[in-house]
């Protein structure tokens, strides 16, 4: 997707859209619809990777029209903040058991594939029904990823995005619409 100069004005940013919030809302929409068909006479344990999916989740699980639990886990990655290492610490585990539950894992965005790689393959010794995963963002490029992305809102090019739950240095997770970060030396908060 290319940046809109239409949405530039969207929340009082300086950052123009790259997607905008009314294309958010009618993807997310259509999603849930997708995942409520999925797993129709189901029910269904939605966990959040925080914190970058908190947005994502909140709007998806009230598209999904079934009986859902919700659980958070949060992990760090080592390395520097805009490159996964793929080695993970987990800061938060789950609170209840998956055994035996149908999953779905929500990640706002996926880069490298690293970090899900990891987590998928922690949760699978868990023992769950099903396991799948949906994200809001997945940039082809560096694609390692070992397991499919099933639920998936707009695949991007490479370039460093923030906003609807992303962020830089903690900020713009707040920005109701996805926009593109340049080069550190370009960028300014607010
Ligand atoms: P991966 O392990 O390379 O797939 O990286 C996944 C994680 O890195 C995401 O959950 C984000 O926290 C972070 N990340 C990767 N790309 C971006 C980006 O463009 N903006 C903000 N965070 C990102």
């Amino acid at each position: 997707m290319s940046p809109q100069k239409s949405d530039m004005s969207e929340n009082n940013s300086h950052l123009p859209a790259l997607i905008s919030r009314s294309q958010i809302e009618t993807r997310v929409t259509e999603i849930g619809r997708e995942i409520t068909d999925h797993f129709a006479g189901k029910e269904l344990t939605v966990i959040g990777l925080l914190k970058g999916c908190f947005i994502f989740m909140a709007d998806l699980v009230r598209a999904i029209h079934l009986p859902v639990h919700i659980d958070f886990m949060e992990i760090s990655s080592y390395g520097d903040a805009q490159q996964s290492s793929g080695i993970i610490k987990i800061v938060k585990d789950l609170r209840h058991s998956i055994e035996d539950r149908h999953v779905l894992l929500v990640e706002d965005i996926v880069d490298t594939g690293l970090t899900l790689n990891h987590v998928m393959e922690l949760l699978e010794t868990r023992r769950p029904a099903s396991l799948h995963i949906a994200a809001l963002l997945v940039k082809e490029v560096k694609q390692e990823l070992r397991y499919p992305v099933e639920f998936r809102g707009f695949d991007i090019e490479d370039h460093f995005v923030v906003g609807y739950g992303l962020d830089y240095r903690g900020y713009y997770r707040n920005l109701n619409y996805v926009a593109i970060v340049e080069a550190e030396s370009q960028m300014k908060l607010f």
